[in-house]
């Protein structure tokens, strides 16, 4: 299966998918890394692999949010990608771009949705209390960090944590959850039924 990370930074879950993606048994490859920020270090660890990459900056589309994200949607197709992976892409996408790639576009995001959707979400955690904390693999419908569920994990929020130190742990957990459920959908093991995900076989 042919991917497409997008991605705004550092790129940490980017590389988590090329490290996955270097095992033989892997199914899939990264045929695109699309940035749309120039100076974000993804872009650094996707040359380093020898993979394609694009910036496509909205900076470059003042107020014109269809053609930034037609320009991103051609540089996709054009590179083969089968599904669009979200890895830190800090831009919300229109429903345009969400149906181009109905049910073939995935985000991670950094808490147990559906709690916690948005920013800052290891520090309203604690603020919440909460004794579990962390992350989801996604759908990407219209409204914000919604859609059907693929693969989530959980750690624990321990006594003395503050937000980076809680992120951290969320952040080893993600980098686990993103190849998984990346694999999931290449090999067709996770089906979109409604608002659900159906998966077929063993998740371990
Ligand atoms: C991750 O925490 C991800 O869940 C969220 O943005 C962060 C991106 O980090 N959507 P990185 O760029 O993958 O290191």
């Amino acid at each position: 299966l042919k991917l497409g990370v997008l991605i705004s930074g550092r790129g940490s879950n980017l590389q988590a998918l090329i490290d996955a993606c270097a095992a033989p048994d892997f199914p899939a490859e990264i045929a695109l890394v699309l940035s749309n920020k120039a100076d974000a270090f993804g872009l650094e660890r996707a040359a380093a692999a020898g993979i394609a990459t694009a910036v496509v900056s909205h900076r470059d589309y003042p107020g014109d949010k269809p053609a930034f994200e037609a320009a991103m949607d051609a540089r996709l197709r054009e590179a083969g990608v089968e599904l669009v992976c979200l890895a830190g892409f800090m831009r919300l996408l229109s429903p345009w771009f969400v149906g181009r790639w109905q049910d073939a576009l995935i985000n991670i995001h950094p808490s147990l949705l559906p709690s916690f959707k948005g920013l800052d979400t290891h520090e309203r955690a604690l603020a919440t209390g909460v004794r579990f904390h962390g992350c989801t693999v996604h759908h990407v419908r219209p409204a914000m960090d919604d859609g059907p569920i693929i693969a989530q994990a959980a750690v624990p929020v321990l006594p003395g944590d503050d937000a980076h130190r809680l992120a951290d742990r969320v952040l080893e957990a993600e980098h686990k959850l993103y190849p998984h459920a990346v694999r999931l959908i290449a090999e067709g093991r996770a089906r979109v039924d409604g608002d659900l995900v159906r998966i077929d076989g063993p998740v371990p």
